[in-house]
């Protein structure tokens, strides 16, 4: 997880005042996330239990007097600028600025007027990692229009909008979880996040005093058909609803898998169905436990979580299993890959003094086979999207 170096803040600020000459007239910061659980459960009505990284994502900006969008990001070094057209319909915009005009045009297009605006972009959120880089691109931009325009929204309108502009400007079938998750989150707490209705629940996760960490593991592993492959697992949960005669999988209890298993007759479906159920129920298990103050015993819950991704779902990759069983045996409480899968982190749950020993321990299975060195990170539960001045 390397990247610019020097505080982002400072990054966005100077971008800002190099591009344009001028002192920005704000900043915004959102996170990136990760899934404590609940993974390919948000588009399936799901529960989610994401928590916000202490990595952000940082927009400078001004208003414009015209109706354009000039757009300076340290990533590529290169601006953009997109006009009025370039927003009237998706996709216009491509490359990494379809992210900023997705989230004008769907400002646009939910009837807001949106003013023209100089943006400048630092991140320290690694990109292509499942961290979310993405939302919180969405996230950080859409707090500075809406900031820019003088407009009041609903936090729990944020992130529809967000996401619109990702499923329709961008073209991913993402779910609501990870722009929910960087616009509302909060400071030491996970988001239980019911995907149908979007409420929410701020459930304390306060790592440090119960003594433990959670250890971001970047697999390094390249993603590979990642997009394709997400969209073929939503497909396939989607038909299996239609299959059962229920709105969405989150229809089907634990109870009724088997019965329901049982009507279904391809055993790839089958597999698919039993993921998202049993991972809403250990959701539901991995919040009564954090309800009950109980943290060190969600660890057979987050590794069950993976196996079922890997044995059911199958979206892992073998750096990803190789991540997961090091942490195991070096004495992670649990481990499992976050994210959408074929790549990106894995999550561990360890007694923070044994937390080098499990990093070490990940190292070195990478190196007896030859994968790329992975990342190691500690992480507490950060706060969701804010204005910053
Ligand atoms: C990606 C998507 C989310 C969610 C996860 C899997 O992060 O953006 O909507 O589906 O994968 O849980």
């Amino acid at each position: 997880m390397t990247g610019p170096t020097g505080d982002v803040v400072e990054r966005a600020t100077v971008g800002f005042t190099d591009q344009y000459d001028a002192p920005a007239a704000g900043l915004w910061a959102a996170p990136g996330r990760v899934n404590l659980i609940g993974e390919h459960t948000d588009y399936n009505d799901g529960f989610v239990l994401p928590f916000a990284l202490p990595m952000r994502t940082v927009v400078a900006a001004d208003r414009r007097d015209d109706e354009r969008w000039t757009v300076w990001s340290e990533l590529s070094g290169e601006t953009i600028d997109f006009d009025a057209d370039d927003v009237a319909e998706p996709g216009r915009v491509t490359g990494w600025g379809a992210y900023v005009a997705g989230v004008v045009w769907a400002l646009r297009d939910a009837g807001h007027a949106v003013p023209g605006a100089r943006l400048a972009i630092a991140s320290d959120v690694p990109l292509g990692s499942g961290l979310s880089s993405s939302a919180a691109l969405e996230s950080a931009v859409l707090a500075a229009l809406l900031d820019l325009a003088g407009l009041e929204l609903p936090a729990e309108r944020l992130p529809r909008l967000a996401q619109r502009a990702e499923n329709v400007y961008v073209g991913a079938p993402t779910g609501i979880m990870d722009q929910s998750a960087v616009i509302r989150c909060r400071v030491g707490h996970a988001l239980f996040l019911d995907c149908r209705d979007e409420s929410v629940e701020h459930i304390p996760f306060d790592l440090d005093a119960a003594g433990l960490t959670v250890l971001v593991i970047d697999s390094r592993a390249p993603h590979r058909h990642a997009d394709g492959e997400y969209a073929a697992r939503r497909r396939s949960c989607e038909a299996a609803a239609e299959a059962l005669g229920v709105p969405a999988l989150r229809d089907v209890t634990v109870d009724q898998l088997d019965a329901a298993l049982a009507r279904l007759d391809d055993t790839e479906t089958r597999r698919r169905v039993r993921h998202v159920v049993t991972e809403d129920q250990r959701v539901l298990d991995t919040v009564a436990l954090l309800r009950a103050g109980r943290v060190r015993d969600i660890g057979p819950l987050l590794t069950a979580s993976h196996v079922s991704m890997r044995d059911d779902f199958e979206i892992t990759v073998p750096e990803i299993d190789t991540a997961v069983e090091a942490a195991l045996s070096a004495g992670a409480l649990g481990a499992r890959m976050t994210g959408g899968g074929f790549g990106g982190c894995v999550l561990a749950l360890v007694e923070s003094d044994r937390a080098d020993a499990v990093s070490d321990a990940v190292r070195a299975a990478y190196a007896e086979r030859n994968y790329t060195a992975p990342t190691t990170v500690p992480v507490l539960p950060a706060p969701g999207a804010t204005r910053l001045r």
